[in-house]
């Protein structure tokens, strides 16, 4: 399949050689490159050459007229859950009413709630849930995404949870990672929070990992949830069987979760509401992306991650949306943009190259996405007729996206 695309009015996020594989940090966030009046052609799924439309090959193939329109690299997001049983509005209202988080928790809600529901699902269904999820973030321009487990707390609901993940890989156009969150909560009938570990590590890790499911490990390293301690026996176990760590860190509280992160070479440490002068120096110089979930900051009410400082420390920053039913019910790429410009005083350039180069080093993906680069996958998002890439933020609640074409396949949207 052969695809050309022309009269692009701006080509954005092009990047060659060197900068196309590595992070995007501190001032450099504020810059992506771009190609006025462009064009691009996709040939087997990836991208095989772009450039000024002075000069476009005229070959034989379907063409798609991009005049007015931009074009830009597919979002990458690089945190999710979005397989799951059941929404959760009832929270909703519970938290409206005034009740926190932690006290839905408390109360046998939250985690546990999103568990007890999957427990109760078939395979099947759960697949099929999720599969209008897909076509929903499919939607929003996103191609790439990260899968998590963590509603299963038992070994079969973990396995069934990555093996839905699984199949979706398989069987939807979307590139997927898959990370086991057996440490997400400790199911009420542990009296011992070490017996659940114990379970997590020497009974769910190994069939994880014997079934080759899961890419990474996560622990929800929190206050109520999980120790730094706890987290860092679990990651280094998950290591010895090549899993790198994604950290849920410093959600509600300063938890610890950074220095974990850091100290075990973790892809990522993610979330990071809480986060003082100590955690941004730990991140420096370490491996480690520091990912903002600005959708969970925006939906609990609860203090945004300080991306400025983080930036002007010279740090790199992420973008992903954590969709979830307890804590960040929206798969929206945009919206999140739009979140980590007016809540978090990114530029829409920096919120880019978070959601794009950035969330494609946070899951190994860099090699495959996060820009225009030859070689690199033939996913990209066509604009409507808009008048700048600022406008995609801006224009918080209209669809800015015109059309999503995965690995060279135009998408029905
Ligand atoms: O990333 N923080 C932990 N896990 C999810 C939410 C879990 C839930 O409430 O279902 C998160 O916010
Ligand atoms: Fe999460």
């Amino acid at each position: 399949m052969e695809l050309l695309i022309l009269n692009i009015k701006e080509l954005v996020q092009t990047r060659e050689k060197a900068s196309a594989y590595n992070w995007v940090a501190g001032d450099r966030m504020g810059e992506v490159p771009s190609i006025k009046n462009a064009f691009l052609y996709l040939k087997s799924g990836l991208i095989e050459s772009y450039g000024l439309m002075a000069e476009a090959p005229t070959i034989d193939c379907k063409v798609i007229d991009a005049t007015n329109k931009l074009v830009l690299p597919t979002f990458v997001d690089s945190h999710t859950h979005l397989v799951f049983a059941a929404s959760r509005e009832e929270e909703f209202v519970d938290k409206i009413k005034g009740m926190s988080y932690a006290d839905i928790a408390k109360k046998g809600g939250g985690i546990l709630n999103s568990a007890k529901k999957l427990q109760q699902t078939s395979e099947e269904n759960l697949y099929q849930f999720a599969l209008k999820r897909v076509d929903e973030i499919i939607g929003f321009g996103t191609a790439c995404v990260e899968i998590k487990s963590g509603y299963g707390l038992t070994v079969e609901d973990e396995l069934k949870m990555l093996r839905v993940a699984k199949r979706i890989a398989k069987e939807t156009p979307l590139t997927v990672k898959t990370t086991f969150l057996g440490a997400h909560a400790i199911p009420k009938e542990y009296t011992n929070r070490k017996d659940y570990i114990d379970l997590v590590i020497n009974e769910m890790l190994p069939k994880v990992a014997e079934e080759k499911l899961a890419d990474y490990i996560d622990v929800f390293c929190e206050k109520g949830f999980f120790t730094p301690e706890e987290t860092e026996r679990v990651i280094l176990a998950g290591e010895s069987f090549g899993l790198k760590g994604k950290i849920h860190a410093n959600q509600l509280n300063i938890s610890g979760g950074v220095q974990v992160g850091v100290k075990t070479n973790s892809l990522s440490v993610d979330h990071l509401e809480s986060m003082g002068q100590e955690e941004i120096d730990s991140l420096l110089g370490s491996n480690t992306m520091p990912t903002l979930l600005p959708g969970a900051a925006f939906f609990l009410r609860t203090s945004y991650p300080p991306a400025r400082q983080m930036i002007a420390a010279g740090l790199p920053v992420a973008l992903a949306t954590d969709y979830n039913p307890g804590s960040a019910p929206s798969g929206s790429m945009p919206f999140m943009l739009s979140l980590a410009c007016v809540n978090m005083r990114m530029t829409p350039q920096e919120a880019i190259n978070a959601a794009t180069m950035n969330s494609a080093y946070a899951m190994d993906s860099l090699n495959t996405h996060g820009s225009i680069t030859k070689g690199k996958a033939g996913s990209v998002i066509i604009t409507k007729d808009i008048p700048s890439v600022d406008y995609i933020p801006y224009a918080f609640n209209s669809n800015s996206i015109d059309s999503v074409i995965i690995d060279g396949e135009v998408m029905n949207l």
